[in-house]
């Protein structure tokens, strides 16, 4: 990832910000992908809710990426933006970011293409509302 795409990262509203604990940590003394994958579900399940204006439900986890590891006391920020509308499915491109020593340093740790389908009160996809085309779509 590059510079500039990280500054523009850190510039922005991330959907979720979390420490994560001792019990997370793997056997190398690095967070669990596990744990990681979680989170980028969990803000891409926000995300998604609200382009969907409503319920949704994780169909497809793309293209992940390891970059670097997370290691204790880095705080985690987890961004997701839009990269596609479809009649029934939003995807979005989740990065997560580790805060290190205070903010002096930031470092890409994970990237992946989530697919989120919209769903009614039978649980079967659902219509997004075309007004969120025109408000979570870059022109
Ligand atoms: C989500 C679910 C209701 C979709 O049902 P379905 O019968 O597969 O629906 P469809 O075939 O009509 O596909 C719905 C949309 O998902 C997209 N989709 C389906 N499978 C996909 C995949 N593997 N990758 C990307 N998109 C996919 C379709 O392209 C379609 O998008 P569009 O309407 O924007 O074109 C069903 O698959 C389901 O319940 N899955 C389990 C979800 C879940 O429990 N997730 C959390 C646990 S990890």
């Amino acid at each position: 990832m590059s510079d500039e795409r990280i500054n523009e990262l850190i510039k922005s509203q991330p959907v979720l910000r979390v420490a994560p604990q001792p019990r997370d940590l793997n056997n190398n003394g690095h967070i669990f992908g596990g744990w990681v994958l979680s989170q980028m579900d969990i803000a891409g399940g926000i995300m998604a809710a609200r382009v969907a204006q409503g319920s949704t439900a994780t169909v497809a986890i793309e293209a992940m990426s390891f970059l670097a590891p997370i290691l204790t006391r880095d705080i985690v920020s987890v961004y997701a933006e839009v990269e596609r509308i479809g009649n029934t499915s939003v995807s979005l491109r989740i990065d997560v970011v580790a805060e290190r020593n205070r903010g002096e340093e930031h470092v890409p740790v994970t990237s992946g293409l989530f697919t989120f389908v919209a769903l009614d009160e039978a649980h079967r996809p659902r219509t997004i509302p075309e007004s969120s085309k025109a408000k979570y779509l870059k022109p």
